[in-house]
């Protein structure tokens, strides 16, 4: 007897379509094709980098840009195809997070100071976390990294070259995705998710614009050609963010089930 129509159509199974994930539990599971990861620079003293089976995937983007939502929806699929993961994030370590913040409320440092406080919080979650993670054959999820960073502090004078060797410490990741957004949308998903903009994502210690819509949209510009600059150097994936979150994360999934096979 031929199944009707429907019987055929709830068993049919699109990898790269979000409504056919609980499937995807039935399918094998794609081992994680080695490759020798390396630092940008002096790295962290005493790791073995021939050791480090796991995966390193980063997805960058401005304020708003979709980052949580891409990476919340990476994470279910990457574990219900078998695969172990952990996240980070900038302002996630247990050294330093709070005291961040709260000399960020205060603004009460410097812009050096401020760099290198968040360049500790950065290693200590490179040490603690993505290292051992790495270690354990697990796929590493970055919410940033290094280059909204170093963007960030290059948008403020600081020198490149200092930056370039102050995060010689960091894995260079297996993939780095960009997700690139115009200011203008951006700041209108920022507003709908916490109808309000923040002090420093609309860099209102610039001194661009008393008005901070207008400093953020400066700002945020600004921000965007840095990593564009950058992009050549760093080799990021640019991923055209105004598309639906659906189309998005097929995208990157495509993009991932390639970097785990080792193509
Ligand atoms: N592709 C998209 N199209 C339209 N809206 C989106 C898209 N992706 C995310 N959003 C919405 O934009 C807002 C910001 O998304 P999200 O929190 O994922 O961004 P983020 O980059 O993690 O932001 P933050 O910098 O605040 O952490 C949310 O309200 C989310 O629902
Ligand atoms: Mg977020």
């Amino acid at each position: 007897m031929r199944p009707s129509k429907k019987v055929r159509a709830s068993k049919e199974v699109r990898p790269n379509d979000p409504a056919s994930f609980p499937n995807r539990m039935d399918a094998s599971i794609v081992v994680p094709k080695r490759s020798i990861p390396r630092f940008y620079g002096h790295g962290v003293p005493g790791v073995n980098l021939e050791k480090l089976p796991g995966k390193l995937i980063v997805v960058e983007g401005a304020d708003g840009s979709g980052r949580s939502t891409q990476i919340a929806r990476l994470v279910q699929w990457l574990e219900g195809c078998g695969h172990a993961t952990t996240q980070v994030g900038l302002k996630r370590s247990t050294l330093v997070s709070e005291d961040l913040d709260q000399a960020q409320n205060g603004n009460i440092l410097s812009r050096t100071t401020l760099s290198l406080f968040y360049a500790t919080d950065f290693a200590d979650q490179l040490e603690n976390v993505i290292l051992p993670a790495l270690r354990s054959g697990f796929i590493v999820l970055a919410d940033r990294y290094i280059y909204t960073l170093m963007v960030r502090d290059m948008v403020r004078g600081i020198d490149p070259e200092w930056l370039r060797n102050l995060y010689g410490i960091a894995v260079v990741p297996d993939a780095v995705f960009y997700l690139n957004v115009d200011p203008e949308q951006l700041v209108q998903r920022v507003f709908s998710k916490n109808q309000t903009l923040d002090y420093w994502e609309s860099g209102m210690d610039l001194g661009l614009s008393r008005d901070m819509f207008d400093s953020f949209l400066q700002y945020q510009g600004r921000v965007r050609n840095q990593f564009k600059k950058i992009q050549a150097t760093y080799g990021f994936t640019i991923i055209d963010g105004h598309r639906t979150m659906d189309d998005i994360n097929a995208e990157l999934r495509r993009e991932i089930e390639s970097v785990i096979a080792g193509r």
